[in-house]
């Protein structure tokens, strides 16, 4: 670990995964790790805003960046997305996931086909890259796993009820935190806790008026904001970290 702080958050060469990165926080976070000079394998689903994207950064920042189709919720296709990261990159030194799908019903609303789809995008399919992004790390000896989670992991957040979303984020921030422990010897693994940022996700107007209502700085955060701490965890900045949790809400769970 270099002792200069600045070269501590230098991702120069090491190769990042980044999932949901078609937009919102997973495009911020890509971006944020190219310009501090990693390489980004950018997966995404239906959105392939992700292609133009990875052509972008590799012409702006000089590194190199790729965009893969995977739905995280389908088991081998995440395995076959980590096969094609690998062949094309040699390895993988960070993987995010953070792809998500938002769904603000009660559950005495809830079709059960969308409990279903609730739980496989935002939960089995951070089970999934986990497995096998784990299994690279263990080969390499080394790894870096981060997870977004949300404060709906910490608290039954208002204005709408959402208990199935609550709860795939609390399912994913605790699985993260018993796998810093599983791996202790070859890879970290952290988590954050976003709270309103300014997305597709967050855009309702309900959204907005909640944001700016209750979050202590009056307002939903930009992306732009949230690209620090994953550089930060991403980075040897944050070498002695395993099993945090970062809240970045703008003081809304004060
Ligand atoms: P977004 O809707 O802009 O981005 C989510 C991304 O996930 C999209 O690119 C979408 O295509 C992708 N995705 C959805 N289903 C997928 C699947 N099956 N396979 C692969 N990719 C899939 O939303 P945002 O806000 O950028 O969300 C990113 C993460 O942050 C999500 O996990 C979300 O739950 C979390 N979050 C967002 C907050 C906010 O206020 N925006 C607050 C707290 C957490």
């Amino acid at each position: 670990i270099p002792s200069n702080v600045l070269q501590q958050f230098s991702l120069k060469d090491r190769i990042c995964v980044v999932t949901g990165a078609s937009g919102g926080i997973g495009s911020a976070i890509a971006e944020g790790y190219a310009e501090a000079g990693g390489h980004v394998a950018l997966w995404y689903n239906r959105n392939p805003a992700a292609v133009e994207f990875a052509k972008e950064l590799e012409k702006t920042h000089g590194i190199k960046a790729k965009a893969f189709q995977v739905d995280v919720g389908d088991r081998e296709a995440v395995k076959k997305g980590i096969e094609e990261t690998v062949k094309e990159f040699g390895r993988i030194d960070v993987f995010v996931a953070n792809a998500g799908i938002p769904n603000s019903k009660p559950l005495l609303e809830m079709p059960f086909a969308e409990i279903e789809e609730l739980n496989r995008v935002n939960a089995d399919s951070v089970v999934y890259c986990a497995r096998f992004a784990g299994e690279v790390f263990k080969k390499q000896g080394s790894g870096n796993l981060i997870i977004t989670s949300s404060i709906s992991a910490h608290i039954v957040n208002v204005p709408v009820d959402q208990p199935i979303y609550n709860a795939t984020k609390a399912y994913i921030l605790h699985l993260g935190r018993s796998l810093a422990r599983e791996w202790r010897h070859f890879a970290r693994v952290n988590i954050v806790s976003p709270g309103f940022f300014h997305t597709a996700m967050g855009a309702s107007d309900l959204v907005q008026n909640e944001a700016n209502r209750m979050t202590v700085l009056c307002r939903q955060g930009e992306t732009r904001e949230i690209k620090g701490i994953y550089l930060y965890l991403a980075s040897d900045a944050s070498s002695f970290q395993t099993g945090s949790d970062t809240i970045i809400d703008g003081g809304y769970t004060l």
